[in-house]
């Protein structure tokens, strides 16, 4: 790629160029001070706050080495001290420290228990300071590691802080956008500031950046469309916003881009895309476990970007794709009952009658459910009222 991010761009080099973490930050210098033996530092919090950025800054200020390690390097012994090894060896050369970082230790799954054990003993025999960083360090899978880390929690930054940041970005870009724009943008992007830095470069490089608080499903694309985006040409910034004009929810965006992989991709394309989805799966998860909306971003960026990053050049020719057809069916199916729960349970709710009652009795509650003042009267939302007008069940 060629031009960083903004949110690369400003990525912060040293302690001071690190906002609104102030306790966190204290905490870890106080850490970096006495280290204690068979101990990792784990900076832990939601995206965007400043966790990978704080690792690369333990490193700069301590003039060491940032050595990283991904979940499957953890996975496979042999490889790690492959990799291990020559790192140990060219210490004595450079005579530089080393900052080890296990990024986002979210990604290693809980039946692979080797991983997180390889871990563990890693942080208990390593002679370099150790520093993993996760989003959701209180997960279960999680209990062990706990007890050979020290936790270091990175908060939401609060939306005054992150106007402060976009405001400074903006004036060394030498762009302009009204302080009520920035306003909503900070307020949208709920403590995360890379989303927040994210759209405001999005929005700098609108004609009319106001366009970013508002959702244009006027200007829909149809999913062929979509993917060919995706597919064919080279990523670029404008892949991000594109499944806002797809009016089609993002599982279903989904099942289509994983059934035509294999027909635009191959070798190591494919196998790249495939990694691709898998990141989706984890957030996807992460976001049903912690109802923490904010991670559709990277459900989303993933599936867009991600995807059309997988490739090396760009696909010329036409492609014609396949309808997810079997699974698609499962789950459009799966939807529909489940927002037949969703209604029934608003119907019971208001008629004081049992949610099972309300399902069995479904046929015949629809017939008045149909009636817009009904439909009012009970607050049901687009999806549901677009369900009973659709279905004949
Ligand atoms: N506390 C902060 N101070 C200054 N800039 C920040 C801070 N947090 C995030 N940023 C900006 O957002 C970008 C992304 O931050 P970073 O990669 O550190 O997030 P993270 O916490 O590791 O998120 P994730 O959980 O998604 O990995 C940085 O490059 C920087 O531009
Ligand atoms: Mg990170």
């Amino acid at each position: 790629m060629t031009t960083p991010t903004w949110a690369e761009k400003y990525r912060p080099k040293y302690f001071t160029d690190i906002r609104g973490q102030g306790l966190a930050v204290e905490k870890l210098r106080s850490f970096l001070k006495k280290p204690s033996q068979g101990k990792a530092i784990a900076l832990h919090g939601p995206p965007g706050t400043g966790k990978t950025s704080l690792a690369y800054v333990v490193a700069n200020e301590s003039h060491a080495e940032i050595f990283e390690l991904n979940a499957s390097d953890l996975r496979d012994r042999e490889k790690l001290n492959e990799i291990l090894k020559p790192a140990t060896e060219q210490r004595s050369l450079t005579n530089k420290g080393k900052v080890i970082l296990v990024d986002e230790v979210d990604g290693i799954s809980e039946v692979d228990r080797g991983g997180l054990d390889e871990l563990i003993s890693l942080i208990e025999s390593s002679s370099y300071p150790m520093i993993i960083t996760a989003n959701d360090i209180w997960d279960k899978k999680f209990s062990e590691l706990r007890k050979t880390v020290e936790l270091v929690q990175l908060k939401e930054i609060d939306y005054k802080t992150i106007k402060e940041i976009m405001t400074e970005i903006l004036r060394k870009e030498k762009k302009f956008i009204e302080g009520d724009i920035l306003t909503n943008i900070a307020i949208k992007s709920r403590g995360d500031l890379r989303a927040a830095i994210n759209d405001l470069q999005i929005a700098a490089n609108m004609p009319n950046p106001s366009d970013i608080i508002i959702d244009e499903r006027n200007k829909e694309i149809d999913i062929f469309s979509a993917m060919r985006l995706i597919f064919k040409g080279k990523p670029n910034n404008a892949l991000l916003k594109l499944f806002d004009s797809v009016n089609m929810p993002i599982e279903e965006i989904l099942l289509w881009i994983e059934e035509n992989i294999p027909a635009e991709y191959s070798g190591k394309e494919l196998a790249k895309a495939y990694d691709m989805l898998s990141k989706v799966d984890i957030f996807k998860r992460r976001i049903y476990r912690q109802q923490y909306w904010r991670f559709l971003i990277y459900e989303t960026a993933f599936l867009s970007y991600g995807i059309a990053s997988a490739k090396k050049t760009e696909k010329l020719g036409f492609t014609s794709y396949k309808k997810p057809t079997r699974i698609l069916k499962m789950w459009l199916n799966n939807q529909r009952i489940a927002r037949k729960k969703t209604i029934a349970r608003k119907y019971a709710k208001f008629v004081h009658v049992g949610e099972k009652r309300a399902l069995r009795e479904f046929p015949t509650i629809k017939l008045f459910l149909i009636k817009p003042e009904v439909q009012k009267e009970l607050g049901l939302s687009e999806e549901e009222v677009e369900y009973l007008s659709k279905e004949n069940n």
